[in-house]
């Protein structure tokens, strides 16, 4: 019997690791939890770490919080040509989103860090709609995503980049 067990579960996971290897296929989502009622409070998702900050290896995360009717921040500058890892939580309702003109496109369920790395190659402002309806402010619910060339991506004392014009 445990034997059985043991050749199913080996034989699954070998399935798994297989079709992701050769078929660049994965699990929907990576599966982070965050606690949704304290998203605002303190953590990874608390108002001061909102935004865009450069590690000090280099490496870019864009923090944003989908909220009944808001994307929190508003204006959210990116790096353009460079690898961008997008993490995004809601504390209300699903919601969902995408960027114009690429290929980012995720929902954002409650409970759950939404992750998505990409690059963005072109500069200038794109549009960042939530696609998931949320109530009746749906369609008042966007961000700018502002992608910056890089002698205008530039992280403060701290570590934060911020957008550099108006849009
Ligand atoms: Cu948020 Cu629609």
């Amino acid at each position: 019997m445990s034997v059985g067990v043991g050749i199913l579960i080996v034989s699954t996971l070998g399935l798994i690791i297989f079709t992701a290897l050769t078929r660049g296929i994965n699990p929907p989502s990576n599966v982070e939890r965050i606690d949704p009622k304290k998203l605002h409070l303190s953590g990874e998702f608390a108002e001061h770490n909102l935004g865009t900050t450069v590690a000090a290896d280099g490496s870019v995360v864009t923090r944003v919080i989908a909220t009944q009717f808001m994307f929190s921040p508003h204006c959210i500058p990116v790096p353009q040509g460079r690898p961008v890892t997008l993490r995004f939580a809601s504390p209300d309702v699903i919601h969902g989103l995408l960027i114009t003109g690429t290929n980012v496109n995720t929902m954002v369920i409650p409970g759950y860090v939404a992750q998505v790395h990409t690059e963005f190659v072109r500069t200038g402002n794109l549009l960042m709609p939530c696609h998931e309806f949320c109530g009746l402010g749906h369609s008042e619910m966007w961000a700018i995503v502002q992608v910056l060339a890089a002698n205008e991506f530039k992280p403060d004392a701290d570590g934060r980049v911020h957008c550099v014009s108006e849009y």
